[in-house]
């Protein structure tokens, strides 16, 4: 009876997988701060990339991680960049994957941060242009959705010209609307090797005592041109992916690095029943109003799901 009448169903169409893709061969490095999670170069992605395939999840999202950072972040707007290689592989073996590209900076600057510096000061304008060329980069190398998380202001309009200048029309943008400046991303970073070196990113991510400003961000976003929107991490902010939920527009969450890192750490001390906790913050997410969850459980989800608990 609970089956007829439950009212939030989690279901493997709604999750996105990320992945972590390194320049080099024969890379397989686990991430010693998100257990489970590793750096593959392409050579050695087959073994993660069938299991997504196989797993029956809508696709994945791709970070890629250079060997050569400058000031410029240049391997983020090269043509043989790692992202643009990993994307155009993936796309030729496993062309029924939905690949997501992430766009930011951070990855490929010698300083860490997600736009260009001068003076220690991240300059919002100077950015937009490198981030129009590494969306469009991404884009021609087949990648299906344009996923822009660097939170400079004005980016989802700068890429949405650049794509259609580039003929890439019904390329998506999936805006990072509201990403808070929060202490979850920390895993990532190591996984990424994207900290800043000096500072913070509080510049240009969101305050997280603000929700009224993250309606602002989205509904921003929304007449610049994206077509799905972020809320940012996914559960201490269950009150904005409400709230944002109002928007027509499919909403995605982004369950985060740290969010992931803290439920693998307690279960592994046998603190908590790793399962039932990640299905309860799954429902969580998609009850408070998300569409689409980005989360680094989704391949144990789907497993799970199998399961039909
Ligand atoms: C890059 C980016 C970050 C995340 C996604 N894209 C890190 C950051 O802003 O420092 C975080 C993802 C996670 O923590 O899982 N701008
Ligand atoms: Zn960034």
């Amino acid at each position: 009876m609970r089956r007829l009448v439950r009212e939030t169903h989690i279901i493997k169409d709604d999750l996105i997988y990320p992945i972590f893709v390194a320049e080099g061969e024969n890379i397989k490095n686990p991430i010693a701060s998100m257990p489970g999670i590793y750096q593959y170069s392409i050579d050695r992605s087959d073994e993660i990339l069938s299991e997504i395939k196989d797993s029956g999840i809508s696709g994945l999202l791709i970070f890629g991680i250079p060997k050569q950072k400058d000031e410029l972040a240049s391997g983020a707007y090269d043509e043989n960049g790692v992202a643009q290689q990993a994307i155009r592989y993936i796309k030729k073996k496993y062309p029924e994957l939905l690949v997501i590209a992430d766009v930011c900076l951070c990855e490929y600057t010698s300083h860490g941060h997600c736009g260009v510096v001068k003076d220690d000061k991240i300059l919002n304008d100077e950015t937009l242009p490198l981030l129009s060329k590494m969306a469009v980069s991404l884009a021609k190398a087949g990648a299906d959705i344009i996923a822009p998380s660097d939170m400079m202001d004005g980016r989802v309009a700068a890429i949405r010209e650049a794509l259609d200048e580039n003929g890439l029309t019904d390329i998506p943008i999936m805006a990072y609307s509201a990403k808070f400046a929060s202490a979850y991303y920390s895993p990532f970073r190591d996984a990424a090797n994207s900290a800043p070196c000096f500072g913070d990113r509080k510049t240009y991510q969101m305050d997280c005592s603000n929700g009224r400003e993250a309606l602002r961000e989205i509904s921003d976003d929304i007449s610049e041109g994206a077509d799905m929107v972020m809320v940012k991490p996914a559960l201490a902010y269950l009150d904005v992916i409400k709230e944002a939920s109002r928007f027509e527009l499919p909403l995605a969450a982004y369950n985060v690095s740290g969010e992931y890192s803290m439920v693998k750490a307690a279960a592994e001390k046998g603190f908590i029943d790793e399962k039932r906790i990640v299905m309860e913050n799954m429902t969580a997410i998609k009850r408070a109003g998300a569409d689409i969850i980005i989360t680094y459980h989704a391949l144990d989800v789907a497993k799970w799901l199998e399961e039909n608990i």
